[in-house]
């Protein structure tokens, strides 16, 4: 019996209040505000305040998630967690979200670092999962805390990024019952040629601590214009899909310029889109997440619609799941 993996319910959290691209500036960031603005279609992102962390946000996204799945913590029986920010280095931030939510005890939990990437390797991991039988109900998260990774003093990358949590639950149905409902395929890439392009310079084996976030901005950009448009292809024209065919985009937030480039690659209005950048920054995981979660529960995404998600961040990762909600 064929198995669909179907997206029940999404849930979204963002820490405390806004913090403008101004605010920054009054933090002692040498920006401006324009600047921001122009290059990157950031104007607020959400900083956790010291005594948050991932978890704290990935147990509030899903939570939310849980309950407009209509799902009891008790029946989730797979808890993926994406985040480059986890709580310790060890054990898994997903154990905690299992524990604080009443989870079974016994049921697999481990967390996925695959950076910006992140949520959809754990999407596509979670589909595996449920097609070959081994989980019925997974919980998959995209959580992270950039502000505690950042270089406050790195203007170049410090205003870029932003905290937050997204959660999603997925359920597995036969297909003979999904009505063309579920995820119909999911891409994973990765080119580790290109680490030094976006890294942290630091880790357990290297030097015991986290590090700072470096990138090489120009680099990853280019090749985010690429391998996107390389990837939506992948998803869309070997599926016997037309672009017309798709309902929604739902990105990774990193840059709405880059946003804009698929979606004209795509033939896309930028109202089929779903953007949260000029609100949250990029929240790496967390991102497409916390677009798919905004969607769903605005009313704007309808069951029955075909949506793209789709990333690519650190590694080089990037992939995309095609999935009709
Ligand atoms: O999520 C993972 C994937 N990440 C991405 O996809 C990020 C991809 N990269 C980008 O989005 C863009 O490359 C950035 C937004 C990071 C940078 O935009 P850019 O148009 O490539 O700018 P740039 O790095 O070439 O910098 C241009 C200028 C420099 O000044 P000069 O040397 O031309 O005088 C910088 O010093 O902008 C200056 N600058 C700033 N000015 C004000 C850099 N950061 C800032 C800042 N405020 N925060």
């Amino acid at each position: 019996m064929k198995i669909k993996s179907i997206i029940r319910g999404a849930g979204g959290f963002v820490p405390g209040e806004p913090v403008s691209n101004t605010d920054l500036i009054a933090r002692g960031v040498d920006t401006d505000d324009n600047w921001i603005r122009e290059r990157t279609g950031i104007m607020t992102r959400h900083i956790a305040p010291p005594e948050m962390m991932t978890s704290d946000m990935a147990i509030a996204a899903s939570e939310i998630a849980l309950k407009n799945a209509g799902v009891a913590a008790a029946d989730i029986d797979l808890i993926i967690l994406a985040t480059t920010t986890p709580d310790n280095t060890f054990p898994a931030t997903a154990m905690k979200v299992q524990t604080a939510l009443g989870c079974t005890p016994g049921i697999p939990a481990f967390d996925i670092q695959a950076v910006c990437s992140g949520f959809i390797y754990g999407l596509a991991t979670a589909n595996s999962y449920l097609q070959t039988g081994l989980a019925k109900r997974a919980l998959i998260i995209g959580a992270e805390t950039m502000s505690r990774v950042v270089d406050w003093t790195d203007r170049s990358t410090c205003v870029l990024f932003g905290d937050g949590a997204g959660a999603v639950v997925l359920e597995a149905a036969p297909e003979a019952e999904a009505s063309g409902r579920g995820i119909i395929s999911s891409h994973l890439h990765a080119d580790g040629r290109y680490g030094p392009k976006l890294y942290t310079d630091g880790g357990v084996a290297m030097n015991q601590r986290a590090g700072l976030l470096q990138m090489d901005g120009r680099e990853v950009y280019r090749h985010a214009v690429t391998n996107l448009a390389e990837v939506v292809d992948e998803a869309i024209l070997q599926n016997n899909f037309k672009y017309s065919d798709l309902d929604w985009l739902v990105p990774h937030q990193a840059n709405i310029r880059i946003l804009e480039s698929t979606a004209k690659k795509l033939d896309m209005p930028m109202d089929k889109v779903i953007v949260n950048i000029d609100r949250y920054g990029n929240t790496s995981a967390a991102s497409v997440p916390l677009a798919l979660a905004e969607g769903m529960n605005s009313g704007k995404i309808k069951e029955g619609e075909l949506c793209l998600l789709e990333a690519m961040g650190a590694g080089f990762t990037w992939g995309a799941v095609l999935l009709r909600l």
